[in-house]
C-alpha cells in the first residue's frame, strides 16, 4: 500500500527522524531500563485489544508492519527512529481505524510492551509522559 507507506514516511520526516540522527543505537549492555514489568504486562493487554488485529498477536505484522525482529532493525537502519518518535507517531496515528483514541497511560504501556518484547531491559520505574520525551535511543530489536 504505497499511499499509506508514503504517509508514514512523511510523518516520520515531520518528526525529524529522517533528517537528524544524533541518537546512538541501543544495545542491551548499555541500554537503561526505562519501563517497568507491570507497565509492560498492562501494555500487552492494551496491545492485544487495540493493535494485534493488524500488527499480530506476536508483533509479527499483518495488515500493518511487524513491530519486532528484522522489521524493526530495518526501520532503525532506514529511519533512525527513536523510541520517543515512535511513541509520538503511534499515539497520534494509531490505531489506524481510530487514531489517538487511547489514553496516554495506555499508549505508554504499549510502548513498554514493545520494548520488552524486543529485548529491552525493564527498570524500576514506569515510562511516563515526561520520561518518554527523553527516550532518544533508536528503537530496534535487541533480539537476534
Ligand atoms: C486497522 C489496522 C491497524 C491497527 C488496529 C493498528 N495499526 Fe499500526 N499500522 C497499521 C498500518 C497499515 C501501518 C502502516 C501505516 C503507514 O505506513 O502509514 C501501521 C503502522 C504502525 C507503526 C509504524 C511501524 C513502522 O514500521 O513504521 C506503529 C509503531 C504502529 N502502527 C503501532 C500501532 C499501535 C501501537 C496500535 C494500537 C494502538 C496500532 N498500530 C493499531 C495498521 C494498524
Amino acid at each position: 500500500m504505497p499511499m499509506v507507506f508514503g504517509r508514514r514516511v512523511a510523518a516520520y520526516a515531520a518528526l525529524g527522524a529522517l533528517v537528524v540522527a544524533t541518537a546512538a543505537a541501543a544495545n542491551s549492555a548499555t541500554t537503561p531500563g526505562i519501563y517497568s514489568t507491570t507497565q509492560a504486562a498492562a501494555g500487552s493487554k492494551v496491545f492485544e485489544a487495540n493493535c494485534a488485529s493488524c500488527h499480530g498477536e506476536n508483533l509479527e505484522g499483518g495488515a500493518g508492519p511487524a513491530l519486532s525482529g528484522q522489521n524493526l532493525k530495518t526501520l532503525a537502519k532506514n529511519t533512525k527512529l527513536t523510541v520517543s518518535q515512535m511513541y509520538t507517531f503511534f499515539s497520534q496515528e494509531m490505531p489506524l481505524n481510530n487514531p489517538g483514541s487511547l489514553t496516554s497511560a495506555q499508549y505508554l504501556s504499549i510502548m513498554a510492551y514493545i520494548l520488552k518484547f524486543n529485548g529491552y531491559p525493564s527498570g524500576s520505574g514506569a515510562l511516563t509522559s515526561t520520561s518518554i520525551k527523553k527516550a532518544t535511543m533508536i528503537i530496534t530489536s535487541l533480539k537476534s
